[in-house]
């Protein structure tokens, strides 16, 4: 059943009578009380512990140890005597990736590996959606599955710590708790279907420049308190049966054999029992990275017997630096995962689907709560089709598709509907398209990568505009009633191995975009892409500003029905817009990218910590984004006013919708402590819900604070603990938009 795991706290509906603004519209109102639901995971099995020792003391060394390292590009080797299995895994987080050669990362040129292309993790926390990611999670383990995986590599859930991270458009967020909130259901989704996460890239890889080598330093509470709270709850509350460990070094070791974090917090602290597996060749030991926590080395091609947990380990073992017992820890963990997933000992497996209306359904649920309405003057927006005969689509976005392209990851898919073909789709025959691509995707030659074939140099571009496009573009918006520019950035731009060197829009846009709304002031201006830009100019002069995202196959049908007002966009910025790049941390920190080393300078105030406590000015703050209706949040008042350690703060508000069109709210709950013995952000995000009501209704909202959120990570107490005194906890529809704030004491 899809719904298992879903513990539902409460939904509970109880009538009420309660008078609503638009009383001649609906006499009585549903006064539904709504509290967010509860995913949590299944433990590694372990029914099958004996069959796995009887197995492992049968396995010679050499089929031990081709276990436990890559034999093709995406898999382990089986000891086929024995009847145990290759262990199977596919790239994520946009689907389940095409195959790849077994030895090259030439695609295999197979026609049965199409896959849907999913939102990427931009897109899906911009939802701020539970149930969807739940449905992410679920959706895409149901394709992993029917390619027969058992590991899909995914969900990317590093901490967003600078605009330009090259896979900001991968991660979720900067925030932790929105961040660990996505994270479990996605987690637990998917592990319903007889397949394992692999949660990457454990820990502290906020970065692509220099990321083979680079060693962060970060302090003990900065770590625990923003960079693993989300790895801490994929272990802890969805049970994730694997980790990826990152590239770079933290503390003077490699995340792949970095004991502290692999041993002594994953496994001894959280109780982790699903398997660590390398970065694709970020190993750099045999014995040691084994002994510090690692279980699999994965890699780029070289022969696959000279990975370091091959001939090397073998050679290791026999000259007895390492027992062979403490090699069986490691085949152990392995073979439970694979019982667990059922690839071993069950007949029961689930087989999984793939490309199925109800995945590009998926697809398009998420893309449609995902796009943020950044600006509406004069309601530009939602076009009205029937007040218009002709309609100005111009840029190279219009037409771009971004399911492949750039280096790492994507999806070979039969769908992806691009912005354009979601108007042609939707738009009624009576309204004419003219399209104009307007600006060029030009790259400067790339120059030679520096760091073999795994970190790349940045990506230049070509910024000058061809004059005769240019005067296309401007002559197709002349001519047309309204114009719509699709601008941004792409998969190609925005890329793994190489973060961005600016927050520029690069192709010329903005000049294109500024030369436009000169003609036709009626323009509306959508960005894709998956990280901050500097939109500063496009802000002041455009009276509409949309946000959306590399948001998978129905991304374009979603991006037009938001446009048409078929779809009230919901999405709210998962990350802070800043002004200018020095305004963020770790540009205002000066502390990125370091050279061989960086550390984090910002400490805690990562996002809008440090824009809320050092009174910067965002361009759009984080949690921002607007509806086509309007909202009240009214009432807000906790249960009690006193609450001691084990409590939980219920809060309760009504969210009414003020406006002419039904839609959806988020509440976010920030908290603040003043006073405070040890250093704090202004306001930090504890709570969080997205809710519906329909036009001049009223809905009832309960938060749950557990008290246990309000912890600080005690370094010197190596624990969370909870500071007794009094909390603000304040509501509001974006970080720089609290409207109510309630005072609470602790015990
Ligand atoms: C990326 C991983 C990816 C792996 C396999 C690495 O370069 O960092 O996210 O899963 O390659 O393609």
């Amino acid at each position: 059943m899809r719904l298992k795991h879903i513990i539902l706290a409460t939904i509970a509906v109880s009538i009420i009578n309660i008078s609503c603004k638009n009383s001649t519209k609906r006499e009585i109102s549903m006064d539904e009380k709504v509290l967010s639901k509860t995913y949590q995971g299944e433990s590694i099995t372990h029914d099958f512990d004996a069959e796995i020792d009887a197995l492992i003391s049968q396995m010679t060394l050499e089929e031990k140890t081709g276990m436990l390292h890559g034999t093709s590009m995406f898999s382990t080797a089986g000891v086929e005597r024995l009847g145990v299995p290759e262990l199977k895994m596919a790239d994520g987080p946009l689907g389940v990736r095409e195959e790849i050669s077994r030895d090259s990362w030439a695609p295999a040129g197979l026609d049965n590996d199409f896959a849907t292309y999913y939102p990427a993790g931009g897109g899906l926390s911009a939802t701020w959606n539970t149930e969807l990611a739940y449905t992410f999670g679920f959706s895409v383990g149901e394709e992993t599955r029917a390619r027969d995986k058992d590991v899909l590599l995914s969900p990317a859930i590093n901490i967003i710590r600078t605009p330009l991270g090259g896979r900001t458009y991968e991660y979720f967020t900067e925030d932790p708790f929105l961040n660990k909130k996505l994270t479990v259901p996605f987690v637990v989704g998917m592990q319903e279907n007889d397949v394992a996460v692999c949660v990457k890239h454990y820990a502290t890889n906020n970065q692509e420049t220099n990321r083979d080598f680079v060693n962060v330093q970060i302090d003990e509470r900065t770590l625990r308190e923003i960079y693993l709270p989300a790895f801490k709850d994929a272990v802890v509350e969805a049970k994730a049966y694997s980790m990826m460990g990152a590239y770079n070094k933290f503390r003077g070791e490699y995340l792949c054999e970095n004991g502290y974090m692999l041993n002594d917090v994953l496994r001894d602290e959280w109780g982790f029992e699903g398997i660590v597996i390398s970065d694709w060749n970020a190993v750099h030991t045999s014995v040691n990275s084994l002994r510090s926590g690692l279980d699999i080395e994965m890699g780029t091609p070289k022969p696959f017997n000279e990975f370091y947990l091959a001939d090397p380990l073998i050679d290791s073992i026999k000259v007895g630096k390492i027992s062979e017992d403490e090699i069986d820890i490691h085949l152990k963990r392995i073979m439970q995962l694979m019982y667990t997933v059922k690839r071993m000992g069950a007949n029961d497996r689930k087989k999984g689907i793939i490309n199925t209306e109800a995945h590009f359904k998926d697809t398009y649920d998420i893309a449609s709560e995902s796009i943020v309405l950044l600006k509406n003057s004069n309601e530009l927006l939602p076009i009205d089709a029937s007040r218009i005969k002709s309609v100005a689509v111009i840029g190279n976005n219009a037409k771009k598709k971004n399911a492949l392209g750039g280096f790492g990851a994507g999806v070979k898919t039969k769908r992806e509907v691009t912005p354009l073909e979601g108007l042609q789709n939707r738009l009624p025959e009576s309204v004419t398209i003219n399209y104009a691509e307007g600006y060029q995707e030009r790259y400067a030659p790339k120059k030679e990568s520096v760091f073999g074939d795994v970190t790349q140099e940045r990506v230049d571009t070509i910024d000058e505009l061809d004059p005769k496009m240019l005067q296309d573009a401007i002559d197709t918006a002349k001519y047309s009633d309204i114009t719509i520019i699709f601008a941004g950035s792409n998969r190609d731009f925005e890329t793994e191995a190489s973060d961005r060197a600016d927050l520029e829009l690069p192709f010329g846009q903005v000049e294109l975009i500024k030369e436009v709304l000169k003609v036709n002031p009626n323009t509306i201006v959508v960005m894709i892409g998956g990280a901050p830009f500097d939109l500063g100019a496009i802000k002041e002069k455009s009276k509409a500003l949309v946000w959306s995202w590399f948001n998978g196959s129905e991304g374009g049908n979603a991006l037009a029905d938001v446009l048409l007002g078929d779809v009230n966009p919901s999405g709210k910025l998962p990350w802070t817009m800043p002004k200018a790049l020095n305004d963020s941390p770790a540009h205002a920190t000066n502390s990125f990218p370091g050279d061989k080393s960086v550390t984090y300078e910002e400490g805690l105030l990562v996002g809008y910590r440090w824009f809320d406590t050092k009174n910067v000015e965002p361009l759009y703050p984080f949690g921002y984004g607007l509806s086509y209706t309007s909202f009240s949040i009214k009432n807000t008042k906790t249960d009690k006013n006193e609450y001691s350690n084990d409590d939980t703060i219920l809060i309760s508000l009504e969210v009414e919708n003020t406006g002419e069109m039904d839609g959806k709210e988020i509440v976010q709950l920030y908290v603040s402590k003043s006073n405070s013995e040890v250093e704090r952000a202004e306001k930090e995000l504890k709570g969080f819900i997205k809710v519906m009501v329909t036009s001049g209704e009223s809905k009832k909202v309960t938060l749950e604070l557990p008290v246990k959120e309000l912890a600080y990570y005690d370094v010197s107490q190596k624990a969370w603990t909870v500071e007794p005194g009094s909390y603000s906890l304040r509501i509001g529809n974006s970080s720089r938009n609290i409207t109510s704030e309630v005072t609470i004491n602790v015990k």
